[in-house]
């Protein structure tokens, strides 16, 4: 099929692609702004959709890379796929499938960048700054393809989620990165060969599993943001390597957004990227350590007591974890918020910032159930209100309320802010068994005298909540 353009129009083709990448750009940098509040998150999400929709069909116009068939092929095959996958994946299994995007972002640069290696070596010679740059371009898309697909399988469950350590592991890492960046400067002296093109591509690969499988599980949020940051970097190289303006602003800010929450998250859990990086931390399904509860007991409670607890209570603040999207409770915490609201009681919603297994997860679980933004409360404003709290609902969270991270120097969680939910005058721990969090470790919290722990699936204990809250 091909569309009649007249002639006249091509002289200003050029000026309309970069019009278009304008706009496409703005629509990112607003969409970006509007994920920043759970309120507006959707119609950025929809913004820089369009900007993206709009950078690829007037990329492909221009560049008339193929005929229109494969263009809208393409456009509807992908939206099809996506659709699906979107409404298929469980909001728990979210972070594995951002990870194989960032997966795919990076090898798509790798080969952007390998591509123009190879047109080159059938036509002239690239300067010595693009071949640098596509060196680098390579280097960091096959790391973040590798590591990616390492940290997918990491969450999901296919590999072991502990950090895989062997003796020298960091040296030989670094001797890689070496060997890697002798690639690239062998490329600059004997552009023409494949040899160094090979070797970069290798090790890089080789690298990134190396690099990924010493991270243990607890610290996978961390990895799966550097190297959604890493995708965006790997892009932004490729942009400059094809000279494309788009590529190289979207991948600048896919890689700034990326450190920024990288940066976030290490302050969240008290870690330094270095140590993220470079040191091991135990992961999920690692013994269960610190802390001494030998002889301490635990008080159990059954719904009754809770709608009792609760509904007399002042004030009331959840604080929702990973069992609650496991469980897909939100929507019957609301209830059981709306009863007790309707009861005179102040709830609140209290939200650690790793809580969950992607960050904001929390925020789009209860978003679903349409809990009001303004029940909830970052760590920060909500620690300031446990001591003057009655009764606070611990739904499925676990590692975010231990005190271990504050009492207990060998922790491994030591030093990761928490919420300080024993500071209120009684906790319910809504969770199915004494079993430990993510991080492995076991939870002093649950020997509190003033904790009371509620077994059995949180839909099932909250719903069984919601009848006795009705019947007092
Ligand atoms: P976790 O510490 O993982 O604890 C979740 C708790 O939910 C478990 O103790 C589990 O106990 C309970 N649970 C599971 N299914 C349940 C169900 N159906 N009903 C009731 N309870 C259920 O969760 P958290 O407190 O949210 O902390 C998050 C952890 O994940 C942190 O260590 C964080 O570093 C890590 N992490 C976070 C992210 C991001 S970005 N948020 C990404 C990856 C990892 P039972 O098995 O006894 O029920």
């Amino acid at each position: 099929m091909e569309i009649f353009i007249p002639d006249s129009w091509y002289s200003f083709l050029p000026y309309f692609v970069e019009l278009a990448y304008l706009v496409a750009i703005v629509l990112f940098i607003l969409g970006l702004k509007r994920l920043s509040s759970p309120a507006t998150a959707r119609s950025g999400n929809k913004l820089a959709s369009l900007g993206m929709l709009l950078g690829v069909i007037v990329t492909l116009l221009d560049r008339e890379i193929i005929s229109f068939e494969y263009i809208l092929a393409g456009v509807v095959i992908g939206s099809l796929i996506g659709a699906a996958v979107a409404k298929k994946v469980e909001m728990t299994s979210m972070p594995e499938l951002v990870a194989l995007f960032n997966g795919f972002g990076g090898a798509a640069s790798a080969l952007v960048a390998l591509g123009a290696w190879f047109r080159m070596a059938s036509g002239s010679v690239l300067p010595g700054t693009d071949l640098f740059i596509m060196g680098l371009s390579v280097l960091i898309g096959a790391v973040t393809f590798t590591g990616s697909l390492i940290a997918f399988g990491k969450l999901n469950g296919m590999l072991k989620g502990n950090a895989v350590v062997f003796p020298l592991q960091n040296a030989f890492n670094q001797l890689l990165l070496l060997a890697a960046v002798f690639g690239i400067g062998w490329l600059l002296a004997q552009p023409m060969e494949l040899a160094p093109v090979l070797l970069i591509t290798g090790i890089s690969l080789l690298l990134g599993i190396l690099f990924v499988i010493r991270i243990g599980g607890a610290d996978m949020p961390v990895v799966i943001s550097l190297l959604n940051s890493l995708s965006g970097i790997a892009a932004s190289f490729a942009g400059f390597v094809i000279d494309n303006n788009l590529l190289i602003v979207s991948g600048a800010l896919v890689g700034a957004a990326g450190l920024i929450l990288t940066n976030i998250m290490c302050k969240s859990m008290n870690r330094s990227l270095m140590s993220v990086l470079f040191a091991r931390f135990g992961g999920s399904g690692a013994a269960a350590s610190g802390g001494d509860n030998g002889d301490k007991s635990i008080r159990e409670v059954q719904q009754t007591d809770v709608a009792v607890m609760t509904a007399y209570a002042k004030r009331v603040i959840v604080v929702p974890g990973y069992g609650l999207a496991v469980a897909q409770a939100q929507h019957v915490i609301r209830e059981v918020a709306d009863l007790l609201q309707k009861k005179g009681v102040d709830v609140r919603y209290g939200i650690h910032p790793v809580a969950g297994r992607m960050p904001g997860h929390m925020n789009v679980l209860l978003a679903e159930a349409n809990v009001p933004y303004s029940q909830l409360y970052d760590m920060e404003e909500i620690n300031q209100e446990f001591f003057r709290t009655d009764v606070v609902l611990v739904i499925g969270a676990n590692d975010v309320v231990n005190p271990q991270a504050k009492n207990n120097p060998s922790s491994p969680i030591y030093g990761m802010p928490i919420l300080n939910v024993e500071d209120a005058k009684q906790v319910v721990v809504f969770k199915r068994s004494m079993n430990p969090g993510y991080a492995g470790i076991e939870n002093d919290l649950f020997y509190n005298e003033n904790t009371y722990m509620y077994f059995g699936d949180a839909k099932n204990t909250l719903e069984d909540l919601v009848r006795s809250i009705k019947e007092l």
